[in-house]
């Protein structure tokens, strides 16, 4: 039995008494959740990824903090928090708009993972905010008395290379902005790609594929596993004037299958971890999904190992596009 991990068993320290009700945010492993059980609280759980959420023990309920959430009852919230400060900011507007006013919100990470423009992003919602003492190379930040008034978030840029208006909260990848290599997929498939059926865009973000692949007149489909991702996909289908199917998921939602297209510019990394396992899975579910003679769109660095892998297990890939980072290729189901 190890107990709780260094970060949880700050917020845990710091936090004392938790009071009726608890919001963990982030539980990654469930340790907080299982905590404030324990220790007789009811316990409300809201994690942006969906693998996370799945590890939450039995009796908490989810709440979504992108919907609509009831969090008047909270007394305390856990958060584990992430690494981008974006991310950090536009959670803290909710919690602050919508905690009472005597909630108390501890926030822990590791010291290598927190940065002081996170205390900034608190105290744009919290009139209170302090950093415990380190301890085991972690630190919890406190934040109290919610002020926010509306929400700044979600950020809504307009994209004039793409002619679309993109929407994004924090914890997005790439914000509001075009990544370079979604920018060479765009290029190949604008380029390339006869209009036709259904495609995914897979691992959505904030549905900037997406919108360009309905944009082109395709019916559009989208998934990823950020629960943040999904909220900005559907607001940038909204932002765009198209309806988008966006679903939060591990991959590709069970019941979508005989795509005619999935595109994607897959994570290389989970967390602060690189590591292309995701990555490879999510090449694996593509082909399960594809009807036979459909395509896989794929951008990534050239240095990674995607392309046997998408030989493997989608069937013949061809090189599109390719520049001096980035590769396109397109691979056709057998
Ligand atoms: C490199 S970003 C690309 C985002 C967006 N498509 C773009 O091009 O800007 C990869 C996205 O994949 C999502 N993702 C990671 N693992 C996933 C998985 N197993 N299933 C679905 N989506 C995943 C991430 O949350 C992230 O939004």
């Amino acid at each position: 039995m190890t107990g709780p991990d260094p970060v949880a068993r700050i917020i845990l320290d710091e936090a004392g008494d938790l009071g009726d009700v608890v919001l963990v945010v982030d539980d990654a492993d469930g340790t907080l959740a299982t905590a404030a059980l324990e220790r007789g609280s009811r316990v409300l759980a809201a994690c942006d990824d969906i693998r996370d959420e799945e590890q939450l023990p039995t009796g908490v309920t989810v709440v979504d903090l992108y919907g609509e959430p009831d969090l008047a009852d909270v007394t305390t919230v856990l958060w584990r928090l992430p690494k981008a400060v974006a991310a950090v900011a536009d959670v803290a507007e909710v919690l602050a708009l919508r905690c009472p006013p005597d909630m108390r919100l501890y926030g822990g990470g590791r010291d290598k993972h927190l940065v002081p423009a996170m205390n900034d992003a608190l105290r744009a919602s919290f009139g209170d905010v302090s950093a415990s003492r380190g301890q085991q190379k972690s630190r919890v930040l406190r934040a109290s008395l919610p002020q926010a008034t509306w929400r700044t978030w979600p950020h809504r840029a307009a994209n004039t290379e793409l002619g679309l208006d993109v929407v994004a909260h924090g914890n997005v990848f790439g914000g509001t902005d075009l990544d370079r290599g979604t920018r060479l997929l765009l290029r190949a498939l604008r380029q390339d790609q006869p209009v036709s059926g259904r495609a995914l865009d897979l691992g959505c973000g904030s549905g900037i594929v997406a919108a360009v692949l309905a944009g082109l007149g395709w019916d559009v489909l989208a998934s990823d596993t950020s629960s943040a991702a999904v909220a900005s996909t559907t607001l940038t289908a909204e932002a765009n004037g198209f309806s988008i199917d966006a679903r939060r998921a591990n991959g590709i939602p069970d019941d979508l299958y005989e795509l005619d297209l999935v595109a994607c510019n897959p994570p290389f990394h989970r967390g602060a971890a690189k590591d292309s396992s995701a990555a490879f899975a999510m090449v694996s579910h593509a082909g399960k999904a594809l009807r036979p003679e459909g395509e896989l769109w794929l951008v990534f660095n050239s240095h990674l190992p995607y392309l046997p892998v998408a030989r493997e297990q989608v069937g013949p890939t061809r090189v599109v596009l390719r520049d001096q980072s980035y590769i396109v290729t397109c691979s056709t189901k057998r």
